[in-house]
């Protein structure tokens, strides 16, 4: 069952300038993107930096404005403030921040901290208030003596699993992660992904996954889309996108993972510059003329991809 749905939603940021500091232009930071996340499952949405992936993220929170579109969250348009608080919308839908040192208040203790999205919806005592945060701290493998120390008494592994305690506190429905494990090195990524996967089997949770990585998505997404230049290049199911890639740009990002056999890596280099030369090659097949993506063409059932449609009355 779906649980929150994006229809054709717009994000453009305004550009002021001249000496009137009128508006010149705008960042079309994301322009018409449409998807669903189904109840427990995790959507993943992959792109290079300044694709517009975190301003997706925050406009679903509520943290940037939408300049069209719809968030149907339980069926209930949630992009006025006012629609978001008569549903409890905000403790529904939590974030886990792209940069964990400047997300969590350098100032405030970690019970502080993990308690604060509580102390907003519920009227706990002092002592439930610990034993909750007691318990967040646990399910994400942190000791209770954090409790009383502060944010710059940790390491970014440690920090990113406060973000986590702090995400679920309110129990939501869903979280969105911005880059969770980006920062971190991989056996840490490991663990972090881990808890999340099994907080997210405890508790039924969904997430809105978001990473500039292929290969980190992979093992945690059921669902992905391919970001470029505020637009969906390619959305399909995991086996759509690693096993069948349609889109250049999602042939792109799949070679730039990172390959770990050694004994092949020259085969590797050469399937890179091959697809880098794809890439310049075919470039108007995949881009309009301003450099803009396709509107997305059906492959299958669950896969679309962005291209150029030759027959008659496309693009
Ligand atoms: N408040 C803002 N005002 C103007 N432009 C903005 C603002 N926030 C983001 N942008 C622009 O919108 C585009 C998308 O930014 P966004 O942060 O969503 O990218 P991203 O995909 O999350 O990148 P990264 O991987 O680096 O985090 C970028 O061109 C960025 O410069
Ligand atoms: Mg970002």
């Amino acid at each position: 069952m779906g649980l929150i749905e994006i229809k054709d939603l717009k994000v453009h940021y305004p550009i002021r300038g001249g000496f009137l500091n009128k508006v010149v232009d705008y960042v079309y930071a994301v322009d018409g993107v449409d998807f669903e996340i189904e109840t427990g499952k995790t959507y993943g949405l992959v792109g290079e930096s300044g694709s517009g992936k975190s301003t997706i993220g925050k406009t679903i929170v509520g943290l940037e404005k939408a300049t069209a579109g719809e968030i149907l969250f339980e069926n209930t348009n949630v992009v006025s403030k006012r629609a978001r608080k008569s549903i409890g919308y905000n403790k529904d839908v939590q974030m886990i921040f792209q940069d964990s040192m400047s997300s969590l208040n350098p100032k405030k203790r970690v019970l502080d901290i993990i308690a604060e999205p509580i102390r907003n919806f519920e009227n706990l005592s002092v002592q439930e208030e610990k034993k909750r945060v007691q318990n967040l701290l646990d399910i994400v493998g942190m000791p209770t003596d954090a409790l009383y120390k502060y944010p710059h008494e940790f390491s970014g592994g440690q920090r990113q699993r406060l973000g986590v305690a702090r995400a679920v506190a309110t129990n939501p429905k869903l979280i969105i992660a911005d880059e969770p494990v980006s920062a971190l090195d991989l056996s840490v990524q490991a663990q972090v992904l881990n808890f999340m996967k099994r907080i997210q089997e405890e508790y039924n949770l969904s997430y809105l996954f978001i990473s500039h990585d292929l290969g980190v998505v992979k093992h945690m997404c059921d669902n992905i889309a391919i970001m470029n230049h505020g637009r969906f290049v390619e959305i399909g199911t995991r086996e759509d996108i690693y096993n069948n890639p349609q889109h250049i740009y999602t042939k792109r990002l799949l070679s730039a993972i990172p390959k770990i056999d050694v004994e092949n890596r020259e085969k590797h280099k050469q399937e890179r510059r091959k697809v880098e030369q794809d890439f310049r090659d075919l470039y108007s097949q995949y881009y309009d003329e301003n450099g803009r993506v396709y509107d997305l063409k059906t492959i299958s059932p669950t896969h679309q991809a962005a291209i150029k449609t030759t027959e008659g009355g496309g693009q």
